[in-house]
């Protein structure tokens, strides 16, 4: 790694033509002549479920497989039995009568008292419990006669008990009914799990056993994880795009993600095995499954409440092309564009629509104001284009004001993206999503990469990026390298942003113990979660968006590599001010002199926040906020402002026009 880094200043230092003593440099700014206005969607956040971001993240149901609906039906469930008793848990198929819900587990006890026969369920790589905090726990049941009791606890890894309750099942007959209960934990554990004792005679069916902290985003019961959501909804993003990714391909069209699979109530939604369950064999993940109780609906809800724009992605009839690489015929296209269109009735269709009708049953009747997806993730070739084609001709003809996000492939440059970039251009694609992946060198190296692109015509969205510092095995972390990297990259797309409308970060969420790829913006075990030097990155250039660009040059060229420096200017006319990013990607101090051009007055202090640290500095769960931005007040007299911009740093300046 050391080497790596050693190496990587060496190549910054060339591309920079860094000298090696202070430099200083007369940065200009015309404020007096606004260029290009900045998308309110411009810096946006796409999740994706990945690294176990849905179940097991965002969404905080702790029960793993509480339907038995795994691959492996009791995967996640140990029975507690002194001795084993054949046939007293059968996990049963109705598949012919319940297609999305077939399984339940059919328990015959046979007098048991608490602490005879039970269950335990080990959470997602253990549960997260918070002391005092309300645990609600359901279940679906049906019983010939109505006399089991749930005996319900939380314990620790030491099985101490930390949280209990009991739940009589009242109901008796051929329905399935569903009780509830909720309690409070007494002790806060990283790795909890939950029992459950049976008491009484007979047999009893259950399914969808389910527990939910009381404190989720917004308190809605069955809901997201409020810390991670928060972290999203601090960075004010300007679109979210969901689900995937790759998950919207799939390995094969069988696994791809069909959002109607996905909402209505959730002991219909059909679970899949989550394609990256199988897809690295070093980071296998036998047990990451979609449940979908974080579905189209609860996405679509997630970013009204942040404010960001919806932006789904819908599968376009190819599987991905680097696993099974499935392709619908054209002919058997239909259903998938159908698809498409339906969404967007679910979206902002009239409540008396098929579709319109279904979001207002769950519970929101107003439209969700949708205004573009993307058709297509990674998908490349011909054959991406054929079927585009035939997307873009229907959806365009029923709803012509919504935006096509086209994807140009899983790399920046090269044949695919070549021969995909003429034709999108040629079909006057709405947006080209370019995605990359790639090591420091290249974003520094590409901070011009839209200066000369061409101006009009399709739009760019940056649907998928991240500086990979080292792939080796566990070498690609979220160090200031890779920020600091992104972030002198990032002052190239605001200054295009005419072209560059939307970028978005990837992926977004880890869990520390079932990740299968890094880097990735936000880290989390099962009680705690941080922002990476990424994740300040990301957030400090969304809530300094401004909305309007403003040239910034150095010599009259743009400001993007000399000695290693990078910088943006934009107005913000809701605030009039002017908003000046500038990037040290150099191992010497710099004195940079901001000559603001074309404005009568300025305020006498400016609001100055910088990040800056080692390149190989890392924020952790211990130290969370080692590399993160750090605010002052700087005084300014005159129409020239000096800024000392330590080595790595990434200084953002807000400064009142009067
Ligand atoms: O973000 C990880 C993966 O990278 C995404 O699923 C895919 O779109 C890209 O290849």
């Amino acid at each position: 790694m050391k080497q790596r880094i050693a190496f990587l200043l060496m190549a910054i230092t060339i591309f920079g033509k860094q000298t090696f003593s202070q430099q200083n440099h007369t940065l200009i700014v015309k404020a007096n002549q606004p260029g290009a206005a900045i998308q309110p969607t411009m810096w946006g956040v796409f999740f994706e479920d990945i690294n176990l971001g849905a179940d097991g993240g965002i969404y905080a149901e702790l029960v793993k497989n509480r339907s038995f609906e795994f691959f492996k039906p009791m995967m996640g469930w140990a029975v507690n039995r002194k001795k084993f008793v054949e046939g007293e848990m059968l996990v049963i198929n109705r598949s012919e009568e319940n297609t999305r819900n077939p399984r339940f587990l059919r328990v015959t006890m046979n007098n048991v008292s608490k602490g005879d026969l039970g269950l335990t369920n080990e959470g997602f790589r253990g549960m997260g419990i918070k002391k005092g905090v309300r645990y609600d726990f359901s279940i679906m049941y049906r019983q010939p006669q109505a006399h089991t009791k749930l005996h319900i606890e939380l314990i620790d890894s030491s099985k101490n008990v930390i949280g209990d309750t009991v739940l009589s099942l009242t109901a008796s007959g051929d329905n399935w009914h569903k009780a509830a209960v909720s309690f409070h934990a007494r002790e806060t554990v990283m790795k909890g799990k939950m029992n459950i004792w049976f008491e009484g005679n007979g047999a009893v069916d259950l399914d969808m056993i389910s527990l939910f902290p009381g404190d989720t985003w917004k308190n809605r019961p069955g809901g997201m994880r409020a810390d991670m959501i928060q972290l999203l909804a601090d960075m004010k993003p300007g679109f979210l795009r969901f689900p995937g990714g790759c998950i919207v391909e799939g390995f094969d069209l069988s696994n791809r993600y069909r959002w109607k699979n996905t909402v209505g109530p959730i002991e219909e939604r059909q679970l899949i095995m989550n394609r990256w369950n199988i897809e690295f064999p070093h980071r296998a993940a036998p047990d990451y499954f979609q449940t979908f109780g974080l579905g189209f609906f609860e996405y679509f809800q997630l970013a009204e409440d942040i404010g960001a724009e919806p932006l789904p992605i819908l599968n376009c009839g190819m599987a991905c092309q680097f696993n099974s690489a499935e392709v619908v015929p054209m002919q058997a296209l239909d259903p998938y564009i159908q698809d498409a269109l339906d969404l967007i009735e679910f979206a902002n269709g009239d409540v008396n629509t098929k579709w319109g009708k279904v979001r207002a049953e769950m519970g929101h009747p107003a439209p969700f104001n949708l205004k573009m997806m993307g058709i297509g993730n990674e998908n490349w070739g011909p054959q991406y284009i054929e079927r585009l084609k035939a997307f873009q001709t229907a959806i365009k003809e029923k709803y012509p004001s919504i935006k096509l996000i086209c994807s140009s492939g899983t790399d920046p440059n090269g044949e695919r993206f070549d021969y995909l970039n003429g034709e999108l251009r040629r079909m006057n694609a709405d947006f080209i999503d370019e995605h990359y992946y790639r090591k420091p060198e290249f974003f520094f190296q590409n901070a011009r990469r839209y200066d000369n692109y061409p101006r009009n015509g399709s739009k760019i969205f940056g649907g998928e990026y991240a500086s990979h510092v080292d792939k080796t095995a566990g070498g690609n972390r979220n160090t200031w390298l890779a920020a600091i990297s992104e972030a002198a990259f990032m002052t190239g797309l605001e200054r295009n942003a005419d072209v560059v409308q939307m970028a978005s970060y990837a992926p977004l969420f880890a869990h520390i113990d079932g990740w299968q790829w890094a880097p990735d913006l936000i880290w989390v075990n099962n009680l705690q979660s941080y922002g990476t030097p990424d994740y300040h990155v990301q957030k400090l250039f969304s809530l300094n968006k401004g909305s309007k660009v403003v040239p910034i040059t150095l010599n009259n060229d743009v400001v993007a590599g000399q000695d290693s420096l990078y910088a943006s200017a934009c107005i913000d006319a809701a605030t009039n001010e002017l908003i000046i990013k500038v990037v040290n990607a150099s191992d010497k101090p710099q004195v940079n002199t901001l000559q603001l051009d074309g404005v009568k007055r300025i305020a006498a202090t400016g609001k100055l926040t910088v990040m800056q640290s080692e390149l190989t500095a890392l924020n952790t769960f211990d130290s969370p906020t080692n590399v993160a931005p750090v605010e002052s007040t700087i005084a300014i007299k005159g129409k020239k402002i000096q800024l000392n911009n330590s080595p790595y740093s990434f200084s953002v300046l807000r400064v009142k026009l009067e």
